[in-house]
């Protein structure tokens, strides 16, 4: 038991100071399976908030005044009514002055009273707190325990000699800052509280103590290693492997087992038994090694394609349920995620179990992050100075440091899905993660270690870092990365870390819209055998919810609780929605990251299928073809593909189809021939597509001769076959009985996403946007011509205060059908134009009653320039409502490309729009100047028009909110383009 200082008690210097827990008891492997006892003290609990430390111990001193309400433990206070979040990344919201913090430190006095009807003769009981935000000094009937020190870290005290029969009362009193805090910077809300469970667990006599589960497999001939320590000798076995009987502490050798992988996640049912317990635990056998400067597992070089996990729930906080986590990994499986990491500290234990289960690498995550020591440029706010006083390299801290890892490797040391340790996140460098690495390998060899800021890998296994751009990521693939990059040779240290593998431990940033530039990090990954994948940042947004008076749920981000200094939006980044519904970020990562990649010939006569998996065949998949003519299926089957072995593939050929008019479009899936745990029969896990025959383009349309100047003076209209134009502008007023309620007109702005925007950022893309008035156009007609049956209209569309702009060149002719006319616009912009271009598209609205749309194009969900893996080709239908992707911060979204035709509905008619050349839409109940004002979903209010843009071009999406820009070839650089397109209404 670790001792509590004399002091501890007398004083509320326990809150500074910075050493490990107090009075609690080593700690031990989670096993979740055993016959010892166990009691539960969640539920409703007595709780009172005070404002500081000082007058929680003046109440407590003074005659209780009967000031407790109830709160339910586990839980945050501040998300049950008693005071309010605070959301940072790396600042501190106090002073930095290690180990001090604020005289106002809010703190919980709990109470839980309850009844002990068990025996305590002959058997010792421990009191086990999950997760105690920041810190708890615990009493139970009157008697000190000790401190909980590491918020996220399990902590045991031994209350045989504490507990009563009959009524006991259990004390906790947890402050939201500590010493402990300037450790726990992680970029999250600052939630304290008792927020993960509280139980009572029986120790029965002669019991087994600690339990270490070494289960080793050699991929070279199947055999396998089973060794079970105990801290009292026990009994084990394991019937599915022959081994009863057996003794811990002896290797026991199996002739073949199968391995545990995240793709098959094997695992063995091994019992325990010693006198009065028997624990049941289950071994998964695998070797993970590095070696050869790949990282191995069962001799293979994995992929990781993972995420980064914070449990979050938008109600609850860190507060999850074993039901949202397993949700969580439900959807995870379900889109192709292969690895975790527990950003950024030890998750519930549960979650682990879940990884076992279900088959997830898991990489996990000390709770250690000193971020905000890093922020010491006083004078400019900026993070650019060197980290100072920073703890990690203050050995006065080293015990913390020690207790944290400790306390991680012993309670997670039995995870098959644990393949590698991390000490922590953005806490700098220093001895004590030195330290903490020494430890880990001393106490568990099997895995390796990583850590992103030990840059030069003195002590770490791994090389990983985040958000690598992608030159630097070629670099690091073909070995020759510099530390320093401005280095003119090798050192010692390059030499030596470009032995180990390298993992991209954050990348990826799916903030709002986003992340583009996947297929860019997958080419890169498939290309260099060192890049074995990494983490996206991160799964879930963590918007809370906050209902409004109206009823509905608003999730906020930082500054909506009234912190004076916050983060902003900068927790709102994750492939899924506060609520869990995945965002169009997962969608894409499910398609670039399948683990099976189907390109179908142009021809669509044969697809050729690769197995990108690591370990496991493809017998568990059925292979589905269907073939479409303009987006109506006409024909489908079943392929007949061989069970390819992982990292092999095979050409298929796919039927004779039947030949009809149109676009001709083969598409082959990849489906789960079984029911699993994650997933139905013919769950999608791929899919692949070609189209047989491109848009016909149309030929371009000429001017006519006959063209003349319209004199708008004295004509306020003029026609077109079934078009209305106004003389002066030249605009499209009607067309056929539709009244345009806003007139097509050129388009160069788009809401900023949160990845155009930088959050902070000078150099932004939104900002060098605004710089540039492209928010604020004129449009100015420069001539309006007609002959009999065209009408041309020349405009400059150029941004106020700016001498570069863009010349529109609208020529409307008739075509064979009455009800229809033709509409090329050709755009050239001229001056010195400085940066990309947001969009470039034709903007016009009709009244709101158009409120769905079909298209035959890309779909069903949004697609940008760098966003486009998970879209096929089809005939799709949406309300416009349903076009909008609800990101949490109102941004750019919904685009469709790649559009064939697409029609609006208002009830009598319909417009119809039939595309000519390359482009796209958006349509929304409201402008792209209200999507841009708005600062969440919930601001936005249908107008009463639907706003629609033809979009020609998007600049990219890329991941600049933390990572790379789009690459070149995916921005949208000023340049000449076209949209040719029909357009005509008709009754619906
Ligand atoms: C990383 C950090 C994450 C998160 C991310 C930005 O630097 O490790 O915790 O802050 O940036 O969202």
């Amino acid at each position: 038991m670790t001792e509590i200082s004399p002091e501890t008690g007398t004083d509320l210097d326990y809150i500074t100071a910075v050493g490990p827990s107090e009075g609690t008891l080593p700690p031990r492997a989670s096993t979740p399976v055993t016959t010892a006892d166990r009691v539960d003290l969640n539920g409703t609990w007595q709780f009172r908030l005070s404002r500081s430390a000082v007058e929680a111990e003046r109440r407590e001193l003074a005659p209780d005044s009967g000031d407790w309400k109830d709160i339910q433990v586990p839980g945050h206070w501040q998300l049950q009514g008693f005071g309010d979040p605070w959301y940072t990344n790396a600042d501190y919201p106090f002073p930095v002055d290690p180990p001090r913090v604020p005289a106002t430190n809010p703190t919980g006095d709990y109470r839980n009273e309850f009844i002990w009807d068990k025996p305590v003769e002959g058997r010792r009981w421990v009191m086990r707190f999950e997760g105690i935000e920041s810190i708890g000094r615990i009493r139970l009937n009157g008697v000190l325990l000790g401190i909980t020190r590491g918020s996220r870290l399990e902590q045991d005290f031994d209350v045989t000699d504490h507990l009563v029969p009959g009524a006991n009362l259990l004390e906790v009193r947890v402050h939201q800052w500590s010493a402990q805090s300037y450790l726990e910077d992680q970029d999250m809300w600052w939630l304290p509280g008792i927020f993960r469970g509280v139980s009572l667990l029986e120790r029965p006599d002669g019991e087994i103590g600690d339990l270490f589960v070494r289960a080793d497999y050699d991929a070279d001939t199947g055999a396998g290693t089973l060794h079970v320590e105990t801290t009292a000798p026990a009994w084990i076995s394991c019937p599915e492997l022959g081994v009863t009987g057996r003794l811990t502490g002896e290797t026991i050798d199996l002739a073949s087992v199968d391995p545990w992988t995240a793709e098959t996640p094997r695992l063995y049912t091994v019992t325990v038994v010693r006198a009065e317990e028997t624990r049941t635990l289950r071994a998964g056998f695998r070797r993970v090694e590095v070696r050869d400067g790949n990282l191995l597992v069962n001799g293979r070089a994995v992929q990781l394609r993972g995420v980064n996990h914070h449990e979050f729930h938008p109600e609850r906080g860190r507060a999850v349920t074993p039901a949202d986590l397993e949700a969580n990994i439900r959807t995870m499986k379900q889109h192709n995620v292969n690895a975790l990491r527990t950003s950024h500290y030890p998750p519930s234990a549960h979650l682990l179990d879940l990884c076992d289960e279900y088959g997830l690498w898991v990489l996990d995550e000390c709770d250690i992050e000193t971020h905000g020591f890093l922020h010491q440029d006083e004078e400019h706010g900026e993070w650019t100075a060197p980290w100072k006083s920073n703890p990690s390299a203050d050995v006065s801290w080293k015990p913390a440091y020690l207790d944290r890892m400790r306390r991680m490797v012993e309670r997670d040391k039995n995870h098959p899905s644990i393949i590698i340790w991390s000490l922590g996140n953005e806490a700098g460098n220093g001895e004590n993660f030195a330290a903490m690495a020494a430890y880990a390998r001393r106490r568990d060899g099997t895995r390796p270690i990583h850590y992103i800021d030990d840059v030069a890998c003195e002590y770490v296994d791994i090389f990983g870092q985040m958000y690598t751009e992608f030159a630097r990521l070629d670099e690091i693939g073909r070995r020759v990365d510099r530390i320093d990059p401005t280095a003119t040779a090798d050192t010692a240290q390059d030499i030596a870390r470009r032995k180990l593998p390298y993992i991209i431990t954050e990348f990826g940033h799916a903030m709002g819209n986003g992340p583009g530039g996947l297929l860019d990090y997958r080419e890169l990954f498939e290309k260099y055998d060192r890049c074995q994948g990494g983490f996206i940042w991160e799964w879930r947004d963590q918007g809370l919810a906050r209902p409004l008076p109206d009823g509905r749920i608003e999730y906020t981000y930082g500054g909506d609780f009234g912190e004076p200094v916050h983060d902003d939006t900068f927790s709102i980044d994750g492939l899924v929605f506060p609520d869990g519904s995945p965002s169009p970020g997962l969608l894409e990562f499910k398609a670039v990251f399948a683990p099976i990649r189907i390109t179908v010939a142009t021809a669509g006569d044969t697809v050729h299928i690769r197995n990108l998996r690591d370990f496991a065949a493809l017998d568990d998949v059925e292979f589905r073809w269907t073939v479409a003519f303009d987006g109506v299926e006409e024909a489908s089957g079943v392929l007949d593909v061989p069970a390819l072995p992982a990292g092999e593939s095979a050409t298929v050929l796919i039927p004779e189809t039947p030949q009809r008019e149109g676009e001709c479009v083969v598409t082959v899936t990849a489906v789960t021939r079984a029911a699993s745990r994650w997933a139905g029969a013919g769950h999608e896990i791929a899919f692949g597509q070609a189209a047989g025959q491109r848009l016909n383009p149309a030929p371009a349309t000429v001017p006519s001769p006959g063209l003349t100047p319209v004199d708008a003076t004295r004509t306020a209209s003029i026609t077109l076959g079934p078009a209305r134009f106004d003389a002066e502008s030249g605009a499209l007023t009607a067309l056929g009985g539709l009244a345009f309620t806003t007139p097509p007109r050129l388009d160069l702005w788009r809401a900023p996403t949160s990845n155009d925007l930088q959050v902070g950022q000078d150099t932004s893309a939104a900002r060098r946007w605004l710089k540039a008035n492209l928010h604020a156009l004129d449009h100015t007609t420069l001539s309006v011509e007609r002959a009999g049956d065209q009408i041309r209209v020349l405009t400059r569309v150029a941004p106020l205060a700016r001498s570069f702009g863009v010349h529109v060149d609208a020529l409307w002719s008739l075509t064979e059908d009455p009800e229809e006319v033709r509409l090329q616009l050709t755009a050239t912009p001229f001056g010195a134009w400085p940066y990309t271009w947001p969009r470039i598209g034709l903007r016009f609205a009709v009244p709101a009653a158009y409120d769905s749309v079909t298209w035959y194009g890309y779909g069903p969900g949004e697609r940008y320039p760098d966003t486009r893996s998970a879209t096929r080709l089809g005939l799709w239908s949406s309300s416009v409502t349903d076009l909008q992707t609800p990101y949490v911060v109102p941004q750019e979204n919904g685009a469709r490309g790649g559009l064939r035709h697409l029609s609006t509905t208002g009830g009598v008619l319909r417009l119809e729009v039939a595309a000519e050349s390359e482009f796209g839409f958006t349509a929304r109940p409201w402008t792209s100047e209200e999507l841009t004002a708005a600062r969440h979903h919930w601001e936005l209010v249908p107008g009463p028009e639907t706003v629609f843009t033809l979009d020609i071009a998007h600049d990219g999406i890329g991941s600049a909110a933390c990572g790379p820009l789009p690459l070149p070839a995916d921005r949208l650089f000023p340049r000449a383009t076209q949209l040719r397109a029909r357009l005509r209404t008709v009754r619906s």
